[in-house]
């Protein structure tokens, strides 16, 4: 047994070295190449996924895991220490995820999905849906017959989830969603009520660009983030990539106009960067160095960015930096007011933009739609006017046209059905676990005042950063906190928040 296991290792980490690999190449293409080689990049990046494929799905990988008596119905070996048990579990389930998809649809997918998001991009310029709602209805397809390809008992969404949210079931998320969509209107609804105005014009000032990367910096510095282990470029789109367990990439944008886009995306980005960086040193080079899900690894970069970056002891901290940098723009601004200014909160259409109040509602409707859309319940004719009944519903707003709701995100275009509730997920966990943190370092508050993060940070890689893979998302949010996930401490820590800026 221990042989195969051992083996099951080595094909494992070429494996982990030939998508290290990739992802350098991907890291370039979004940042220096130069675009004139677009066409022999992907090409070449079509190889190493042939190559990678190819051996997850090998004969000898099959042979290993019949040996070792490893199924669809059974994944478990006895006698295995928690961390070989848990890289059992992962290699098959990636094994099986990769061995139940015929080459065929994969190639298909690929390339309706690459047409597609061309037409949604020019739909979404043109404001007309309809360029865009044949290839929505060709994806659908396509994802239908992946989710009948992967297998599901209950819901055709639940693979579909699987893939960005191992192990979590539609009915549980819809009865996540359900209470956390009854706290967020509620409250929303009293904010509106008080009628209090929170002034953040002053956020569309003047912030020279190069000042902007100054501060962002001089933030991911003090997170902790070390620069010998990675770098903060330029993208179009914000990203964290990670090369190896020693070469983790932030990319982050910058709008002149607008303060928020450039430090928050900066923090954000941070802190996905600082839980692949936080990865134990015993699983680096195998499948477990990586974030457990993409809920949890959206709590880590939610937790800094809205949990720490927003507080108001992170701006009395951090406020005189920021004002030395932009001082035509913030000399009449005290840091009360810039304060409420980043947390203002207000219904708009544009989920990348929304308040963390509005913002899981924004999910909300999506992952209604996109559910009622694959299991057949919603016709892809029918989805402009569906969306704008859901925003009526849920946030009191209706689009004035497609290109500021039904076509504003990229996501279906790609593929990419089933990875919208990450990014609420996130923001749930990442609430569960503040909430533990604060109990377990009760002068957090002073800390972050002072603009010390390191016993932040140490809490973080204990608890969360340093196991990888070892637990299942679940499994790690009931290790950290006692429970499993429970969205009242999400709604709770907005209440508290939220309460107090707009006095209610
Ligand atoms: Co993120």
């Amino acid at each position: 047994m221990a042989g195969n296991i051992e083996r099951l290792k080595e094909l494992d980490s070429e494996i982990q070295r030939l998508s290290h690999i990739a992802a350098l190449l991907s890291w370039d293409q979004e940042t220096y190449m130069p675009e004139g080689a677009v066409e022999e990049r992907s090409e070449q990046k079509a190889l190493l996924e042939g190559m990678i494929h190819e051996r997850v799905t090998s004969l000898e990988m099959a042979d290993i895991f019949s040996k070792l008596g490893i199924s669809d119905s059974n994944a478990a070996v006895s006698g295995l220490t928690a961390t070989d048990q848990a890289f059992l579990r992962e290699a098959y389930r990636r094994y099986r995820l990769q061995s139940k998809l015929p080459t065929e649809l994969v190639r298909k997918i690929a390339k309706e999905t690459s047409l597609a998001v061309a037409k949604w991009a020019e739909a979404r310029e043109k404001a007309d849906f309809t360029i865009f709602s044949g290839n929505l209805e060709t994806i659908l397809t396509l994802v239908r017959e992946k989710a009948d390809a992967l297998g599901y008992e209950e819901h055709i969404y639940d693979p579909l989830l699987d893939e960005f949210e191992p192990w979590m079931k539609t009915k549980e998320l819809r009865e996540v969603f359900q209470s956390v969509q009854k706290g967020l209107t509620a409250l929303l609804s009293r904010i509106t009520a008080s009628g209090t105005k929170v002034e953040s014009d002053f956020l569309k000032r003047e912030y020279p660009v190069d000042k902007q990367r100054q501060l962002s910096l001089s933030v991911l510095k003090n997170m902790g983030y070390d620069f010998k282990f990675g770098r903060l470029d330029l993208s179009a789109h914000p990203f964290t990539i990670t090369l190896g367990s020693t070469d983790v990439r932030l990319t982050n944008r910058y709008d002149p106009n607008f303060f928020p886009k450039g430090l928050f995306g900066t923090i954000h980005e941070g802190g996905h960067g600082l839980y692949e960086l936080g990865i134990a040193p015993e699983l680096h080079g195998s499948l477990l160095a990586d974030g457990t899900s993409m809920g949890i690894h959206e709590s880590q970069s939610r937790l800094w960015e809205n949990f720490i970056g927003r507080s108001r002891a992170f701006w009395r901290w951090f406020y005189p930096q920021a004002k030395e940098l932009f001082p035509a723009a913030l000399a009449d601004i005290d840091v009360a007011t810039f304060y409420r200014g980043i947390n203002r909160v207000e219904p708009s259409f544009i989920r990348v933009e929304a308040d963390e109040v509005t913002y899981n509602l924004h999910i909300i409707l999506r992952f209604n739609l996109e559910r009622a859309l694959v299991s057949g319940d919603l016709q892809v004719k029918d989805l402009p006017e569906a969306w704008n009944q859901e925003s009526r519903e849920l946030l009191g707003i209706t689009p004035p046209d497609v290109s500021l709701g039904v076509l504003q995100d990229i996501h279906w275009s790609m593929g990419g059905i089933g990875y919208f509730p990450t990014y609420a997920l996130g923001n749930l966990y990442a609430a569960q676990f503040f909430r533990i943190l604060k109990q377990e370092l009760p002068l957090v508050e002073a800390q972050v005042e002072g603009g010390n993060f390191s016993a932040i940070l140490a809490w973080l890689r204990e608890k969360i950063h340093s196991s990888g893979r070892v637990y299942t998302a679940g499994e790690l949010c009931t290790r950290v906190t006692g429970e499993s996930l429970n969205p009242e401490y999400y709604l709770q820590y907005l209440e508290e928040k939220y309460g107090a800026i707009y006095g209610i």
